[in-house]
């Protein structure tokens, strides 16, 4: 049976830490130079209905580095579900291509995608979910750190797609996550619900004190833009800035998925400083994107 990677639950841990092995593995083959072209004359057809650098460039390049070949499908080329059906895009995909990961608004047209494709549908970022993003979070923080079960990681800001795979992870791999959102806020009740290893709180002090990771991203996510004025007054005590971060132990180290809006979410000294490991984690989006797709095709 083909496999889909829409959302976190979609993997138990035994598959999680399959495809850390294999992302491991591939990094130190990009790193020593050793050819790795296992995916020749397979190509990745990449459907984005929102803006990207990372997750467009990480799939594109990882395809290339693999041996195949990957088409950037903007929203003006295909319109889905405007100019067809998201069902008929799927079916007609499934013909020519190998694998498909879609950037969309709404997260059932993925969930529909990966319905009625034949070939893996890899989710690379939805209103619900940034599943790809949590994998390679949670990769480099086993890097780092060396396991995740010890680790206690502080979300603060936005309760959105990222903290939502954030919560599924949690309860998969029981590391301990302190959510702290402005209420309103909150993630999805759903995924809180299905969890023991989520806290929630409205004080974002109370949530970085116990934390070796301290993650924030943006205040307003894509499709949010005009509620970032109203967004900024209600998210500013959220910020991750010095004085925040007092009361923070002494070892934290600083996550954001990124883009990240400098002055807003978090400071200048702070995503420049010593502790922050933004631009490692950015890196390893690739070596992910590279393990996932590689395990679905297996
Ligand atoms: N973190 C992330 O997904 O970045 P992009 O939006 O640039 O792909
Ligand atoms: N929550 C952000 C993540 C960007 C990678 C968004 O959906 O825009």
């Amino acid at each position: 049976m083909k496999r889909d990677f829409i959302s976190m639950f979609n993997l138990n841990k035994k598959e999680i830490y399959e495809i850390f092995d294999l992302t491991k593995k591939l990094k130190e083959s990009q790193q020593k130079g050793v050819a790795h072209k296992i995916f020749q004359e397979k190509t990745l057809a990449m459907i984005f209905e929102k803006p990207s650098l990372r997750t467009r460039v990480t799939f594109e390049t990882g395809m290339t580095q693999l041996g195949g070949h990957a088409i950037y499908l903007a929203p003006a080329d295909i319109k889905l579900g405007t100019r067809e059906s998201v069902p008929d895009a799927a079916r007609n995909l499934s013909r020519w291509v190998d694998l498909i990961v879609a950037r969309v608004f709404a997260h059932k047209t993925v969930v529909d995608l990966a319905q009625y494709a034949t070939i893996p549908v890899i989710n690379g970022l939805s209103d619900l979910e940034h599943p790809c993003q949590i994998m390679c979070d949670l990769f480099t923080i086993i890097e780092k750190r060396g396991a995740l079960e010890s680790t206690t990681i502080a979300y603060i800001g936005d309760g959105n797609n990222v903290c939502n795979s954030f919560i599924a992870a949690s309860s998969l791999l029981g590391f301990t996550l302190n959510i702290a959102t402005p209420k309103g806020y909150e993630p999805n009740n759903d995924y809180l619900a299905k969890v023991k290893t989520a806290t929630l709180t409205d004080d974002p002090k109370e949530a970085v004190t116990d934390a070796d990771i301290i993650y924030t991203d943006v205040w307003a996510s894509m499709g949010q833009e005009n509620e970032l004025e109203q967004r900024k007054k209600t998210f500013m005590p959220y910020q991750l800035n010095k004085e925040l971060l007092k009361s923070a132990k002494k070892d934290y180290q600083i996550m954001h998925c990124m883009p990240a809006h400098r002055g807003e979410e978090i400071t200048d000294a702070v995503i420049d400083g010593p502790a922050s490991i933004v631009f490692d984690q950015a890196e390893n989006r690739l070596h992910i994107q590279k393990g996932i797709m590689v395990w679905l095709s297996k």
